[in-house]
């Protein structure tokens, strides 16, 4: 129960946020967080949230885990920061695992703090050596807030309005996003669209001898949590081994078990040049990646790319625990099991309830996109669901260019009951009137 006196806590909290936080920084929930627990978020009333956002996929492995807790508090009482004035064991352990997690023979690793420097870092690196300047995007991608990045980002104008000028030599094209495209039941004619705008791009605009890389995310995060039908990345790799171009797979969203595998590369057969990862790494502490083959970093000279806090000491205590609790407690194959469970039973929702457009994802990152009465996106219903589940204590965020897309990402280790029990509020959000 809410008492009128616990609700005040979090509106003074509030209100003093407005007066000296910088507005620019949106946040989703009205409330005040104070402890995390597993799938649960308690605020500063003491209430309970179960919490279907893990703070955007990245308490992959629920709030706090003890295992985690216990090695950053043990790091911390023995070594925070030393930054590049030296090296620490903790960077090279976690370097060593990542490559051991790594598809093909992705095994020379740079540690960051975000998921956009890690982004900012791979595309240096691509344009280092290759010695080319274009990078292709697609439409709908999300790769960061930072100049370079939102540069690269296509998947709400609101991440890169009013911030011209933007990169130059960075060229967009269509993500096969079957729903929303001309074709929303031919999936290989979506992907062939695709294709021959990226053989048109290479024809009237931009030379493919001079772009360094493609940059795309194996499903589209921000841009509406979107599967690209098979075979996409197959032959995206075939473009850029025909052309000598790198393959960046940003997996800043997708990484540490999100899918059902460790990285969702895995579902596509295929090696990138480049992997991308940070958000789920480090059960919440600041820490990104990149990952790459040998044969090139060896041309990426000393000091031409470096960072003073990127895998500190802490950090990486915290993702080589957070790494261990995946494997062993085996959650990809947890994430892919309820993921598929809860896609099945949303499903069967969207029969009866025309609002919902479509239900897709993989492992537990699905996404539930709206319809309005006209077929088209329907932002006041997920709106309305997101409303609704907050109301039930049940934490959700939207995505999708319009914000009409509900995804949820809970953490690998939900429990069957706490799975239930979101899944009887989205019911009844959706349900009611
Ligand atoms: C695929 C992808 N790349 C990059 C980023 C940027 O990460 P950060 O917000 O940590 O800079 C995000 C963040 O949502 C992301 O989803």
């Amino acid at each position: 129960m809410v008492t009128a006196k616990t609700q005040d806590k979090n509106k003074e909290l509030i209100e003093l946020d407005h007066k000296f936080v910088n507005p620019v920084l949106a946040r989703q929930a009205p409330i005040v967080a104070e402890r995390g627990e597993g799938s649960y978020l308690y605020d500063v009333n003491g209430d309970k949230y179960l919490d279907f956002t893990t703070g955007i996929a990245v308490n992959n492995i629920g709030h706090c885990h003890p295992k985690v807790v216990e090695a950053v508090r043990e790091q911390v009482g023995k070594l925070m920061h030393t930054s590049v004035c030296t090296h620490h064991t903790g960077y090279i352990e976690l370097c060593q695992k990542i490559a051991s997690l790594m598809p093909g023979d992705l095994n020379s690793v740079f540690l960051a703090n975000s998921g956009a420097e890690c982004v900012e870092g791979a595309v240096k690196l691509a344009r280092y050596v290759t010695g080319r300047p274009a990078v292709v995007t697609f439409r709908g991608g999300f790769h960061g807030r930072t100049h370079l990045c939102m540069s690269l980002t296509t998947s709400k104008l609101s991440y890169r309005d009013m911030y011209e000028p933007l990169q130059p030599a960075i060229f967009t094209v269509p993500f096969p996003y079957v729903f929303r495209s001309d074709f929303p039941n031919d999936p290989k004619k979506v992907l062939e669209n695709c294709l021959h705008e990226i053989e048109m791009l290479f024809l009237q605009i931009v030379n493919p001898k001079q772009v360094a890389a493609f940059i795309v995310e194996p499903i589209l995060g921000e841009g509406g949590y979107v599967v690209p039908p098979e075979g996409f990345f197959k032959a995206l790799r075939k473009i850029c081994d025909e052309h000598g171009i790198m393959l960046i797979m940003d997996e800043v969203q997708t990484g540490f078990g999100r899918t059902g595998k460790m990285f969702a590369t895995e579902w596509e057969g295929i090696v990138p040049d480049i992997l991308t990862m940070a958000k789920g790494i480090a059960a919440g502490m600041p820490l990104s990646g990149f990952a790459s083959r040998k044969e090139y970093t060896s041309k990426w000279d000393a000091g031409r790319h470096g960072t003073t806090f990127g895998g500190n000491p802490v950090s990486c205590a915290a993702a080589l625990a957070s790494i261990k609790v995946i494997e062993e407690e085996k959650l990809c194959d947890r994430a892919h099991k309820a993921g598929t469970d809860i896609m099945n039973r949303l499903k069967k929702l969207a029969e009866t309830h025309k609002q919902i457009g479509d239900v897709r994802g993989r492992g537990m990152m699905i996404g539930i996109e709206f319809n309005d009465e006209h077929g088209h996106p329907g932002k006041d219903w997920s709106e309305k669901v997101a409303k609704r589940c907050f109301e039930n204590k049940l934490l959700v965020l939207t995505c999708g260019y319009k914000g009409h897309v509900i995804r949820l990402i809970p953490p690998l280790n939900a429990s069957d009951n706490e799975i239930d029990e979101a899944l009887k509020i989205i019911e009844n959000a959706v349900s009611e009137k």
